[in-house]
């Protein structure tokens, strides 16, 4: 509902001639009349637009809407690509099937309008290519996090989405959620408390209303899965099977479990379990998302590991409380909610640095990113790919200004890829024993 000015009162002469349901009729009559003017002003629509709730075909389009026509056209979109089959997780080298990829990119990016276009961005040339997640092979290694970018056609009104390695959508449960009561956000020092509460239309709804739009905006998607019972996360996949845009599925395990009350994401056996039954559900990789409230996360990330996950991203949001001390009560709605930002990447490296020496799978790092510096952290502790979250609120261009960061850096250092600096700060791998 848009905003309202008060009414104003408009004296209308009485005709006693007339019954007062025809009256009030009449009166009516003309305050839909003002109701469509005030609207049209509000909106800088036109009187039918208003009316009738839909575009008018013969108006001049809006600058936003010019820009978003021009995002939904860049030239230089690629169809979104599904994983290809590799077997071995690769910690700075692509095993050989990546060099049959860059080969189709190539025949892909050979027609003359995209070749155009391509050849302005500064990641154009740059080999950035990665392997999120067994079987999930991305063009470049930056992503965005769920929670933060809605469903990415918001953002394409800002940025060019399809610049971008993948996207995370929005946690998907199997019904819509309306979300937690507010407050649900609350500043706090280099980060932000959230309890949104997993707000979402549930996922058939995400399926029908999104299905097109995210293969309009030429960008892969992962989809964030979230529910209450593993019953309720094969459901979502299910749900979203077949949808062209999603190549993976991302599990949110910080979630109660119901029965015992437990979250998935702290409990090795419940990760496992609700990992092996979505594995089964989906020939899609499959991405579980720790979560630092884990007493022991590098347990929980092995018994994923074991169950067939492909991929960890490390990490989720720090449980966290702020009072406010005029009010003696919790800022947030449900009292506690989920620290982000900059202020937790030490806690996301140093998980992603512990969890990169116990699994072989990928991981992708979140956990504050707001540079191409903070990216490269990520990288160099072990991760194949990173997720910008928070940062995006501040600036919607943080996640595209890390990509060119990266193609900065591969070129300035006379890399031969980004995968180059994928875990260089890990220990050295211990030689087996002749
Ligand atoms: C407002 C908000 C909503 C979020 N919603 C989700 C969600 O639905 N599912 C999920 O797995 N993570 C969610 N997260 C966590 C982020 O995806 C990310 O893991 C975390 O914020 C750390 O990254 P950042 O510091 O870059 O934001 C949310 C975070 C924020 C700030």
């Amino acid at each position: 509902m848009p905003w309202r000015r008060a009414r104003r009162k408009v004296e209308r002469p009485v005709d006693v001639s007339r019954s007062i349901e025809e009256s009030l009729e009449e009166a009516a009559e003309g305050e839909e009349e003002e109701d469509l003017v005030e609207l049209a002003e509000l909106d800088g629509a036109t009187i039918a637009e208003a009316a009738t709730g839909e575009p008018d075909p013969d108006r001049e389009p809006s600058d936003l809407a010019i820009k978003l026509q021009n995002a939904l056209d860049a030239p230089h979109r690629e169809p979104p690509r599904r994983g290809l089959e590799s077997e071995a997780p690769h910690r700075g080298r692509l095993p050989q099937s990546a060099a049959s990829v860059r080969e189709t990119t190539r025949v892909k990016a050979a027609a003359p309008s995209e070749s155009a276009h391509a050849a302005a961005l500064p990641e154009t040339g740059v080999d950035l290519e990665v392997e999120a997640a067994r079987g999930l092979r991305l063009k470049n290694p930056v992503l965005t996090a769920s929670g933060t970018f809605g469903q990415g056609v918001e953002y394409a009104e800002l940025i060019d989405v399809s610049r971008l390695g993948a996207i995370v959508n929005k946690g998907t449960t199997p019904a819509a959620r309306p979300g937690n009561p507010q407050y649900r956000i609350a500043e706090t020092p280099s980060g932000i408390l959230n309890s949104i509460g997993l707000e979402n239309p549930g996922a058939t709804e995400v399926a029908r209303k999104y299905a097109k739009a995210w293969a309009d905006l030429g960008v892969s998607v992962i989809v964030n899965v979230a529910g209450y019972s593993v019953d309720d996360y094969v459901y979502v996949v299910h749900e979203l099977e077949g949808t062209p845009a999603v190549v993976a599925y991302e599990l949110n395990i910080s979630c109660p479990n119901v029965k015992g009350g437990m979250l998935f994401g702290c409990d090795p056996g419940l990760a496992a379990e609700v990992t092996r039954a979505v594995k089964a559900e989906t020939d899609l990789p499959v991405i579980v998302k720790l979560t630092p409230n884990a007493p022991d996360v590098v347990a929980v990330a092995r018994a994923c590991e074991e169950a067939g996950a492909d991929g960890l991203t490390a990490i989720n949001t720090v449980l966290g409380m702020r009072i406010d001390t005029k009010r003696r009560r919790p800022i947030l709605g449900t009292g506690s909610g989920g620290l982000s930002g900059p202020a937790i990447r030490p806690i996301a490296v140093h998980i992603t640095y512990q969890v990169a020496q116990a699994v072989a799978i990928p991981i992708i790092g979140a956990g504050g990113v707001t540079n191409t510096d903070d990216a490269l952290e990520f990288l160099m502790a072990g991760a194949s790919a990173v997720q910008v979250g928070t940062a995006t609120f501040a600036d919607p261009l943080a996640p595209i200004k890390v990509i060119e960061g990266l193609a900065a850096y591969v070129g300035g250092h006379g890399l031969a890829s980004i995968r180059d600096v994928i875990g260089v700060a890990l220990p050295p791998t211990p030689e087996p024993d002749d």
